[in-house]
Protein backbone atom coordinates (compact mmCIF):
# COMPACT_ATOMS: atom_id res chain seq x y z
CA UNK A 1 0.00 0.00 0.00
CA UNK A 2 2.76 2.00 1.03
CA UNK A 3 4.31 1.62 -2.06
CA UNK A 4 1.40 2.62 -4.53
CA UNK A 5 0.77 5.84 -2.30
CA UNK A 6 3.99 6.85 -3.23
CA UNK A 7 3.63 5.38 -7.33
CA UNK A 8 1.13 8.48 -7.21
CA UNK A 9 2.43 11.02 -5.62
CA UNK A 10 5.73 10.57 -7.56
CA UNK A 11 3.44 10.60 -11.13
CA UNK A 12 1.52 13.54 -9.60
CA UNK A 13 5.08 14.85 -9.22
CA UNK A 14 5.66 13.90 -13.16
CA UNK A 15 2.47 15.58 -14.69
CA UNK A 16 3.04 18.79 -11.94
CA UNK A 17 6.23 18.97 -13.90
CA UNK A 18 5.30 18.77 -17.43
CA UNK A 19 4.60 21.41 -20.05
CA UNK A 20 2.34 20.27 -22.88
CA UNK A 21 1.37 22.81 -25.62
CA UNK A 22 0.64 20.62 -28.37
CA UNK A 23 -2.06 18.29 -29.51
CA UNK A 24 0.72 15.29 -30.25
CA UNK A 25 1.99 15.67 -26.86
CA UNK A 26 -1.61 16.08 -25.19
CA UNK A 27 -2.79 12.68 -26.94
CA UNK A 28 0.62 10.79 -25.86
CA UNK A 29 0.21 12.45 -22.27
CA UNK A 30 -3.97 10.69 -22.22
CA UNK A 31 -2.68 7.60 -23.55
CA UNK A 32 0.23 6.94 -21.29
CA UNK A 33 -2.37 8.08 -17.97
CA UNK A 34 -6.25 8.19 -19.21
CA UNK A 35 -6.18 6.01 -21.75
CA UNK A 36 -8.12 1.91 -21.38
CA UNK A 37 -4.10 1.04 -20.79
CA UNK A 38 -2.96 3.69 -18.98
CA UNK A 39 -1.59 4.25 -15.80
CA UNK A 40 -4.90 5.31 -14.10
CA UNK A 41 -6.65 1.65 -14.97
CA UNK A 42 -3.71 -0.18 -14.40
CA UNK A 43 -3.87 1.23 -10.66
CA UNK A 44 -7.37 0.45 -10.92
CA UNK A 45 -6.37 -3.13 -11.42
CA UNK A 46 -3.86 -2.87 -8.01
CA UNK A 47 -7.06 -2.54 -5.84
CA UNK A 48 -7.60 -6.29 -5.67
CA UNK A 49 -4.28 -6.97 -3.84
CA UNK A 50 -4.51 -4.17 -1.40
CA UNK A 51 -5.74 -5.35 2.05
CA UNK A 52 -9.70 -4.93 2.60
CA UNK A 53 -9.39 -2.10 5.53
CA UNK A 54 -6.90 -0.37 3.08
CA UNK A 55 -9.03 -0.44 0.13
CA UNK A 56 -11.20 2.90 0.58
CA UNK A 57 -8.02 5.16 1.57
CA UNK A 58 -6.63 3.43 -1.59
CA UNK A 59 -9.75 4.45 -3.23
CA UNK A 60 -9.82 7.77 -2.23
CA UNK A 61 -6.33 8.02 -3.48
CA UNK A 62 -6.35 7.04 -6.50
CA UNK A 63 -9.70 9.04 -7.25
CA UNK A 64 -7.69 12.31 -6.19
CA UNK A 65 -4.70 11.53 -8.77
CA UNK A 66 -7.51 10.43 -11.60
CA UNK A 67 -9.00 13.61 -11.02
CA UNK A 68 -6.24 15.87 -11.31
CA UNK A 69 -5.15 14.14 -14.06
CA UNK A 70 -7.75 14.80 -15.94
CA UNK A 71 -7.90 18.56 -14.74
CA UNK A 72 -4.96 18.86 -15.73
CA UNK A 73 -5.91 17.16 -19.38
CA UNK A 74 -9.01 19.79 -19.79
CA UNK A 75 -6.73 22.19 -18.81
CA UNK A 76 -3.90 21.66 -21.45
CA UNK A 77 -6.76 20.61 -24.02
CA UNK A 78 -7.92 24.52 -23.31
CA UNK A 79 -4.63 25.78 -23.79
CA UNK A 80 -3.37 23.89 -27.09
CA UNK A 81 -6.81 25.06 -29.19
CA UNK A 82 -5.89 29.09 -28.04
CA UNK A 83 -2.19 28.79 -28.81
CA UNK A 84 -1.61 30.01 -32.24
CA UNK A 85 0.35 27.96 -34.41
CA UNK A 86 1.66 25.60 -32.37
CA UNK A 87 -1.60 23.27 -32.30
CA UNK A 88 -0.60 20.51 -34.18
CA UNK A 89 -3.35 18.99 -36.31
CA UNK A 90 -6.06 20.95 -34.18
CA UNK A 91 -7.08 23.27 -36.63
CA UNK A 92 -5.68 27.03 -36.30
CA UNK A 93 -8.83 29.29 -36.51
CA UNK A 94 -6.61 32.33 -37.10
CA UNK A 95 -5.67 31.16 -40.72
CA UNK A 96 -7.57 32.85 -43.63
CA UNK A 97 -10.44 30.68 -44.57
CA UNK A 98 -10.63 28.44 -47.48
CA UNK A 99 -12.41 30.40 -50.68
CA UNK A 100 -15.94 29.63 -51.38
CA UNK A 101 -16.59 29.36 -55.16
CA UNK A 102 -19.35 31.56 -56.08
CA UNK A 103 -21.07 31.74 -58.91
CA UNK A 104 -21.73 34.04 -61.26
CA UNK A 105 -24.68 36.18 -63.68
CA UNK A 106 -24.95 35.43 -67.31
CA UNK A 107 -23.57 38.93 -69.08
CA UNK A 108 -27.63 38.58 -70.60
CA UNK A 109 -29.11 38.52 -67.35
CA UNK A 110 -26.62 41.50 -66.08
CA UNK A 111 -28.01 43.48 -69.32
CA UNK A 112 -31.01 42.66 -68.91
CA UNK A 113 -31.32 43.50 -64.93
CA UNK A 114 -29.92 46.86 -65.90
CA UNK A 115 -32.30 47.44 -68.96
CA UNK A 116 -34.81 46.62 -66.59
CA UNK A 117 -33.92 48.83 -63.78
CA UNK A 118 -33.72 52.29 -65.83
CA UNK A 119 -37.54 51.54 -67.32
CA UNK A 120 -38.70 50.39 -63.61
CA UNK A 121 -37.39 53.75 -62.23
CA UNK A 122 -40.04 56.02 -65.28
CA UNK A 123 -42.42 53.63 -63.41
CA UNK A 124 -42.42 50.77 -65.75
CA UNK A 125 -43.80 47.25 -64.74
CA UNK A 126 -42.38 43.70 -65.87
CA UNK A 127 -44.29 41.59 -67.24
CA UNK A 128 -43.65 38.25 -68.14
CA UNK A 129 -45.77 35.80 -70.87
CA UNK A 130 -45.54 32.65 -73.13
CA UNK A 131 -42.58 31.24 -75.46
CA UNK A 132 -44.49 29.08 -77.24
CA UNK A 133 -47.29 30.74 -78.35
CA UNK A 134 -50.39 30.90 -80.93
CA UNK A 135 -50.71 32.83 -84.19
CA UNK A 136 -52.84 35.54 -82.75
CA UNK A 137 -50.16 36.84 -80.40
CA UNK A 138 -47.75 36.85 -82.23
CA UNK A 139 -48.56 37.99 -85.39
CA UNK A 140 -52.59 38.42 -86.53
CA UNK A 141 -53.35 40.95 -83.65
CA UNK A 142 -50.54 42.97 -83.98
CA UNK A 143 -51.61 43.96 -87.46
CA UNK A 144 -49.73 41.10 -89.35
CA UNK A 145 -52.70 38.53 -91.03
CA UNK A 146 -51.87 35.84 -93.09
CA UNK A 147 -50.30 35.96 -95.95
CA UNK A 148 -48.49 39.53 -94.85
CA UNK A 149 -45.53 40.16 -96.55
CA UNK A 150 -44.19 41.46 -92.88
CA UNK A 151 -44.10 37.63 -91.74
CA UNK A 152 -41.20 36.57 -93.84
CA UNK A 153 -39.41 39.45 -92.45
CA UNK A 154 -39.05 37.11 -89.41
CA UNK A 155 -38.49 33.31 -90.30
CA UNK A 156 -40.74 31.61 -87.88
CA UNK A 157 -40.15 27.98 -86.03
CA UNK A 158 -43.66 26.60 -85.59
CA UNK A 159 -44.25 23.43 -83.90
CA UNK A 160 -44.64 19.99 -86.05
CA UNK A 161 -47.10 18.45 -84.47
CA UNK A 162 -49.11 21.89 -84.50
CA UNK A 163 -48.61 24.55 -86.56
CA UNK A 164 -50.92 26.55 -85.00
CA UNK A 165 -48.47 27.27 -82.27
CA UNK A 166 -45.17 28.26 -82.90
CA UNK A 167 -41.89 29.68 -80.66
CA UNK A 168 -42.42 33.43 -80.97
CA UNK A 169 -40.20 35.41 -82.81
CA UNK A 170 -40.07 38.88 -81.18
CA UNK A 171 -41.59 39.82 -77.54
CA UNK A 172 -44.41 41.92 -79.43
CA UNK A 173 -46.86 39.01 -78.05
CA UNK A 174 -46.70 40.23 -74.67
CA UNK A 175 -47.75 43.54 -75.67
CA UNK A 176 -50.79 41.67 -77.31
CA UNK A 177 -51.51 39.28 -73.72
CA UNK A 178 -51.11 43.04 -71.77
CA UNK A 179 -53.65 44.72 -74.01
CA UNK A 180 -56.22 41.76 -73.42
CA UNK A 181 -55.88 41.34 -70.05
CA UNK A 182 -55.84 44.94 -68.77
CA UNK A 183 -56.63 48.72 -69.08
CA UNK A 184 -55.10 51.44 -69.91
CA UNK A 185 -53.14 53.35 -68.31
CA UNK A 186 -50.64 50.16 -69.27
CA UNK A 187 -46.58 50.60 -68.66
CA UNK A 188 -44.73 47.75 -69.16
CA UNK A 189 -41.62 46.19 -70.19
CA UNK A 190 -41.59 42.56 -71.33
CA UNK A 191 -37.78 40.51 -71.21
CA UNK A 192 -37.31 37.73 -72.78
CA UNK A 193 -36.29 34.68 -74.99
CA UNK A 194 -37.30 35.06 -78.68
CA UNK A 195 -36.53 32.70 -81.91
CA UNK A 196 -35.77 32.81 -84.86
CA UNK A 197 -35.15 29.77 -88.34
CA UNK A 198 -31.74 31.93 -88.88
CA UNK A 199 -28.44 30.01 -89.88
CA UNK A 200 -25.95 30.46 -86.61
CA UNK A 201 -22.80 32.53 -86.88
CA UNK A 202 -20.95 34.47 -85.15
CA UNK A 203 -23.60 37.42 -85.39
CA UNK A 204 -26.73 35.71 -84.97
CA UNK A 205 -28.41 32.64 -83.04
CA UNK A 206 -31.75 30.97 -83.59
CA UNK A 207 -32.54 31.96 -80.24
CA UNK A 208 -31.17 35.69 -78.59
CA UNK A 209 -33.28 38.34 -76.31
CA UNK A 210 -35.56 41.01 -76.20
CA UNK A 211 -37.05 43.84 -74.11
CA UNK A 212 -40.28 45.08 -75.24
CA UNK A 213 -41.62 48.20 -74.04
CA UNK A 214 -45.18 49.38 -74.22
CA UNK A 215 -47.05 52.41 -72.78
CA UNK A 216 -51.06 52.82 -73.42
CA UNK A 217 -53.09 55.75 -72.23
CA UNK A 218 -55.05 58.74 -72.92
CA UNK A 219 -52.69 61.64 -74.70
CA UNK A 220 -49.79 59.05 -75.30
CA UNK A 221 -47.60 61.33 -77.88
CA UNK A 222 -44.14 60.32 -80.18
CA UNK A 223 -42.34 63.06 -77.90
CA UNK A 224 -43.27 60.41 -75.03
CA UNK A 225 -41.27 57.87 -76.94
CA UNK A 226 -38.60 59.61 -77.74
CA UNK A 227 -38.00 61.56 -74.06
CA UNK A 228 -38.50 57.90 -72.66
CA UNK A 229 -35.96 56.52 -75.20
CA UNK A 230 -33.36 59.33 -74.24
CA UNK A 231 -33.44 58.82 -70.95
CA UNK A 232 -33.01 55.29 -71.38
CA UNK A 233 -29.52 56.00 -73.50
CA UNK A 234 -27.87 58.25 -71.19
CA UNK A 235 -28.64 55.85 -68.38
CA UNK A 236 -27.71 52.78 -70.10
CA UNK A 237 -24.78 53.81 -72.16
CA UNK A 238 -23.67 57.19 -70.92
CA UNK A 239 -24.44 61.28 -71.06
CA UNK A 240 -22.32 61.83 -74.46
CA UNK A 241 -23.93 59.38 -76.51
CA UNK A 242 -26.12 60.46 -79.55
CA UNK A 243 -29.39 59.39 -80.61
CA UNK A 244 -31.27 59.87 -84.16
CA UNK A 245 -34.28 58.28 -84.90
CA UNK A 246 -35.04 57.12 -88.60
CA UNK A 247 -38.35 56.45 -90.24
CA UNK A 248 -38.89 52.79 -91.07
CA UNK A 249 -41.96 50.21 -91.02
CA UNK A 250 -43.34 47.84 -88.61
CA UNK A 251 -47.01 46.74 -89.34
CA UNK A 252 -47.62 46.85 -85.50
CA UNK A 253 -46.94 50.54 -85.53
CA UNK A 254 -47.84 53.52 -86.90
CA UNK A 255 -45.17 55.89 -87.21
CA UNK A 256 -42.40 53.37 -86.96
CA UNK A 257 -38.99 54.24 -86.30
CA UNK A 258 -35.42 52.43 -85.82
CA UNK A 259 -33.42 54.25 -83.10
CA UNK A 260 -29.75 54.59 -83.33
CA UNK A 261 -26.86 54.99 -81.14
CA UNK A 262 -23.71 56.86 -81.67
CA UNK A 263 -21.22 53.88 -81.74
CA UNK A 264 -19.60 53.61 -78.34
CA UNK A 265 -16.30 52.05 -79.73
CA UNK A 266 -15.60 54.53 -81.98
CA UNK A 267 -17.39 57.39 -80.74
CA UNK A 268 -18.61 57.90 -83.81
CA UNK A 269 -15.82 58.40 -85.70
CA UNK A 270 -16.72 55.28 -87.65
CA UNK A 271 -15.13 51.85 -86.90
CA UNK A 272 -15.68 48.28 -88.23
CA UNK A 273 -18.12 47.45 -85.41
CA UNK A 274 -20.57 49.96 -87.02
CA UNK A 275 -19.88 49.75 -90.51
CA UNK A 276 -17.96 53.17 -90.87
CA UNK A 277 -20.93 55.19 -90.35
CA UNK A 278 -20.62 56.07 -86.65
CA UNK A 279 -24.01 54.90 -85.71
CA UNK A 280 -25.59 52.00 -84.30
CA UNK A 281 -28.90 50.72 -84.39
CA UNK A 282 -30.29 49.57 -81.17
CA UNK A 283 -34.41 49.18 -81.48
CA UNK A 284 -37.63 49.70 -83.39
CA UNK A 285 -40.45 51.65 -81.98
CA UNK A 286 -43.48 53.86 -83.01
CA UNK A 287 -46.90 54.87 -82.16
CA UNK A 288 -49.25 51.40 -81.43
CA UNK A 289 -51.27 50.68 -85.14
CA UNK A 290 -55.21 51.63 -84.19
CA UNK A 291 -56.03 48.46 -85.62
CA UNK A 292 -53.49 46.72 -82.80
CA UNK A 293 -55.37 48.37 -80.03
CA UNK A 294 -58.84 47.26 -81.92
CA UNK A 295 -57.98 43.94 -81.70
CA UNK A 296 -56.90 43.87 -78.26
CA UNK A 297 -60.40 45.46 -77.45
CA UNK A 298 -58.87 49.24 -76.41
CA UNK A 299 -60.81 52.20 -77.78
CA UNK A 300 -58.28 53.86 -80.61
CA UNK A 301 -61.19 56.87 -80.72
CA UNK A 302 -59.70 57.69 -76.75
CA UNK A 303 -56.12 55.60 -76.03
CA UNK A 304 -52.90 56.20 -77.96
CA UNK A 305 -49.80 54.19 -76.71
CA UNK A 306 -45.90 53.57 -78.38
CA UNK A 307 -43.79 50.41 -78.24
CA UNK A 308 -40.35 49.88 -78.63
CA UNK A 309 -38.32 46.26 -79.05
CA UNK A 310 -34.69 46.14 -78.33
CA UNK A 311 -32.74 42.95 -78.72
CA UNK A 312 -30.30 42.48 -75.53
CA UNK A 313 -27.12 40.51 -77.05
CA UNK A 314 -26.19 42.88 -78.99
CA UNK A 315 -25.56 45.51 -76.55
CA UNK A 316 -24.12 43.09 -74.10
CA UNK A 317 -21.64 42.60 -76.50
CA UNK A 318 -20.54 45.93 -76.91
CA UNK A 319 -20.82 46.76 -73.15
CA UNK A 320 -18.70 43.46 -72.45
CA UNK A 321 -16.69 43.62 -75.61
CA UNK A 322 -18.08 39.93 -76.76
CA UNK A 323 -17.19 39.15 -80.30
CA UNK A 324 -19.15 35.90 -81.10
CA UNK A 325 -22.96 35.95 -80.45
CA UNK A 326 -22.73 31.78 -79.48
CA UNK A 327 -20.59 32.28 -76.75
CA UNK A 328 -23.89 32.97 -74.68
CA UNK A 329 -25.05 30.23 -74.99
CA UNK A 330 -22.36 27.61 -75.01
CA UNK A 331 -21.47 27.75 -71.40
CA UNK A 332 -18.46 27.40 -70.64
CA UNK A 333 -17.11 28.42 -67.61
CA UNK A 334 -14.08 30.08 -68.64
CA UNK A 335 -16.39 32.57 -70.75
CA UNK A 336 -19.09 32.60 -67.39
CA UNK A 337 -16.74 33.54 -64.85
CA UNK A 338 -15.55 36.10 -66.24
CA UNK A 339 -18.68 37.88 -64.97
CA UNK A 340 -18.06 37.13 -61.47
CA UNK A 341 -18.46 39.46 -59.18
CA UNK A 342 -20.45 41.91 -61.94
CA UNK A 343 -24.03 42.99 -60.54
N1 LIG B 1 -40.85 43.22 -82.85
C1 LIG B 1 -39.82 43.93 -83.60
C2 LIG B 1 -38.73 42.96 -84.00
O1 LIG B 1 -38.59 41.95 -83.39
C3 LIG B 1 -39.22 45.03 -82.78
C4 LIG B 1 -40.19 46.11 -82.52
C5 LIG B 1 -40.33 47.15 -83.41
C6 LIG B 1 -40.98 46.07 -81.40
C7 LIG B 1 -41.22 48.19 -83.17
C8 LIG B 1 -41.91 47.11 -81.16
C9 LIG B 1 -42.00 48.16 -82.07
O2 LIG B 1 -42.69 47.15 -80.09
O3 LIG B 1 -42.87 49.14 -81.81
O4 LIG B 1 -38.03 43.23 -84.92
Amino acid sequence: MEQVLQQLADLRKEIESLQISNAKALEEYRIKFLGTKGLVKALMGEMKNVANEQKKAFGQSLNEFKQFAEAKYEEWKNGVGESNGTAGDIPDVTLPGDAIAVGSRHPISLMRNRMVQIFQRLGFAVADGPEIDDDWHNFTALNLPENHPARDMQDTFYISTNPAWLLRTHTSNLQIRAMEHSKPPIRIVTPGRVYRNETISARSHCFFHQIEGLYVDENVSFADLKQTLYFFVQEMFGKEVKVRFRPSYFPFTEPSAEMDISCLLCKGEGCSVCKKTGWLEILGCGMVHPKVLDNCGIDSNKYTGFAFGMGIERPAMLKYGIKDIRLFSENDVRFLKQFTGAV
